[in-house]
């Protein structure tokens, strides 16, 4: 079955996994049915800040604004396999672990949570707090994962985008689309 994905992306540090993760998904086309991507405000400045374009407006999956409540992943009707949160800010998470789905991204969530489908927060910040650490294990609870932003370095990797990449491509794993990357004790 082809997977139907929404990609949220929050104002947390690390919009390159974001940019990443989308052109990635271009490539794995052939396994999805539907890609549905909603930023929020922040996101926006924030991808403009670091990686300074506005790249995110030429990929060709759909984009819906932050409030739009039609969009079909609002909806558990809709049938998406997958939500992944890329980066997710603890703002957000905080709401999602709150149940406080006051706009399409905090929606979504919830619709996922509840139709026991599979949610993935990249969540980004470090140190952590308590309430960031107890909303961590209250999405857990409720069946979401926390992939954490954090890269790893045994393959060796040699640039910026290539240690980013180390954290996409456990997302990519985690959402469930076969790929070509490198594999501990397979290369
Ligand atoms: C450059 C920049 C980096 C940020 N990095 C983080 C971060 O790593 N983690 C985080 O939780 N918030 C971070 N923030 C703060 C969030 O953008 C802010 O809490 C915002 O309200 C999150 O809203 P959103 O989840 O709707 O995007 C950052 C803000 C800026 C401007």
């Amino acid at each position: 079955m082809k997977k139907k994905i929404v990609v949220a992306i929050t104002g947390a540090s690390g919009s390159i996994y974001a940019q990443q993760l989308l052109q990635q998904l271009q490539h794995l086309q052939s396994q999805i049915a539907d890609v549905g991507v909603v930023m929020s405000n922040n996101a926006k400045q924030v991808w403009e800040f670091e990686l300074g374009n506005e790249t995110y407006k030429d990929f060709p999956f759909k984009f819906y604004d932050k409030h739009d409540f039609m969009a079909p992943f609002a909806s558990g009707s809709a049938r998406y396999d997958t939500m992944v949160v890329i980066p997710c800010s603890m703002g957000t998470m905080g709401r999602i672990a709150g149940g406080i789905s006051d706009d399409l991204i905090t929606r979504a969530a919830d619709v996922i949570l509840k139709e026991r489908r599979r949610l993935i927060l990249v969540a980004r910040d470090t140190p952590l707090n308590l309430i960031q650490i107890r909303n961590m294990q209250t999405v857990t609870e409720a069946g979401g994962v926390i992939c954490p932003a954090v890269p790893s370095f045994y393959s060796l990797p040699k640039t910026v985008e290539e240690v980013a990449m180390t954290v996409v491509n456990r997302v990519i794993d985690l959402i469930g689309l076969e790929q070509d990357t490198y594999r501990w004790s397979e290369n």
